[in-house]
């Protein structure tokens, strides 16, 4: 019998204390006494017990399965999140635009629109009679609106005094660290067209 038996109170068929002296020449000197729970005996049988340990392994399996699929369902929603956060910073998609009748706006003169979307204020630039330039009207400061100074060949920004070259939006002057967003234009039999750009 085996100390799991022992311990469980469980008896073999020949008895309680048969296998004490099995096959043993001193079983008739067995102590009578075998079947009484020895508290040492005890206390070393279960510090070797193996379902004691393997209980604890399987709790500790789990554990780790558990952490394990919580660490990974955490990624997974971090990850998640991130690209959620991407997507939502995506530009706005350019669609060409038809913006004006380039014979509208004066030569030297200035024409205001909205591009990529209602939201995004824009302006456009006829400095000679064959040249159109489009840029975002927000100021790269602050997001005040630009307006055209065609004589100084410069856009700009009232609030605090930026000032960007008409030519391609470059800062010149003020506190605008980046140059102002240029807007893609086309000219399609006399319409001006805005294709691409713009925007923040
Ligand atoms: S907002 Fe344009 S210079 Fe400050």
């Amino acid at each position: 019998m085996s100390d799991r038996q022992q311990l469980d109170g469980t008896q073999s068929e020949a008895g309680p204390g048969a296998d004490v002296g099995a096959g043993n020449p001193d079983a008739a000197n067995a102590d009578p006494s075998a079947g009484t729970p020895d508290p040492e005996r005890a206390r070393k049988a279960v510090d070797d017990f193996p379902i004691r340990s393997s209980g604890e392994d399987e709790v500790t399996r789990r554990e780790f399965i558990r952490y394990l699929t919580l660490g990974s369902g955490g990624l997974a929603i971090a990850t998640t999140g991130i690209a959620g956060l991407t997507t939502v910073r995506q530009p706005a998609p350019r669609e060409p635009m038809e913006v004006v009748p380039v014979d509208e706006i004066d030569v030297g003169g200035s024409y205001l629109f909205s591009y990529p979307t209602e939201d995004d204020p824009a302006i456009l630039l006829r400095p000679t009679p064959d040249d159109v330039l489009g840029f975002s009207q927000r100021c790269t400061h602050l997001a005040c609106v630009v307006y055209y100074d065609h004589a100084e060949g410069q856009l700009v920004c009232p609030c605090h005094n930026g000032f960007f070259d008409a030519n391609d939006g470059q800062v010149l002057a003020g506190p605008p660290e980046r140059p102002l967003n240029s807007i893609d234009l086309e000219i399609r039999e006399g319409i001006v067209w805005a294709v691409g750009g713009g925007g923040h």
